[in-house]
């Protein structure tokens, strides 16, 4: 399975799906790093790594579709199967969405549906909630709102900030992103015509 990894900076979670799938056993192969963003340091992760990186500032480009345009030919070019959103911050029209349906997928720092949208764990932590975490799921047209492939829980303690409980969850993506990849790289989860995973271990 060719993978694409769409980021806008740090690139954290693209570091786990690099050294996941080098491990050896992976049936993914990463083709390209796509970044919106100049100078991030995602973008050296990759280069780091040998893989083909591309980077294509949305702001040259005078509607979102025209953007799309151009990322959708690289990701063409690269030959991509699967599309993994990494901390990628362009939200995706719906004709990009339903271009690649089944094939894009996206991580968020929350259980969904709970605490959608920006500010998860900011969220969490107003909430009150005492455990959180992180969802791999299919990119749908409504923001978060796509069917959830895989979660990973951590508590959320009494002294947390942002910054204690973003770390946590960071460290359970780095364990989910990767295991979502291997399910869809091997078949195992679908997405079905109604909008839900079919998850072919469970059948
Ligand atoms: C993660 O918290 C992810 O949940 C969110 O963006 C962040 C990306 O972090 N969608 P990184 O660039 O992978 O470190």
């Amino acid at each position: 399975t060719k993978v694409a990894i769409l980021i806008s900076g740090t690139g954290t979670n693209l570091q786990a799906l690099i050294d996941h799938t080098r491990c050896g056993l992976s049936r993914g192969e990463i083709v390209l790093v796509l970044s919106n963003k100049e100078g991030v340091e995602g973008i050296t992760r990759a280069e780091k790594a040998g893989i083909y990186t591309k980077v294509i500032p949305h702001q040259k480009f005078e509607s979102r579709e025209s953007f799309e345009c151009a990322v959708t030919r690289e990701l063409r070019s690269a030959g991509t199967d699967l599309i993994c959103l990494a901390g990628f911050m362009r939200v995706l029209t719906g004709g990009f969405v339903s271009e690649w349906s089944g094939r894009l997928v996206n991580v968020h720092p929350s259980l969904l549906p709970m605490f959608k949208g920006i500010g998860a764990q900011r969220q969490a932590l107003q909430a009150g909630v005492t455990v959180s975490g992180c969802t791999v799921h299919f990119v749908a047209e409504e923001v978060d709102g796509g069917a959830i492939i895989t979660q990973e829980s951590v508590p959320v303690l009494p002294d947390d900030t942002e910054d204690s409980l973003t770390q946590r969850i960071k460290t359970a993506e780095h364990k989910a992103y990767p295991r979502a990849l291997e399910m869809l790289a091997r078949g195992e989860v679908v997405l079905g015509e109604d909008g839900r995973c079919i998850n072919s271990t469970i059948i």
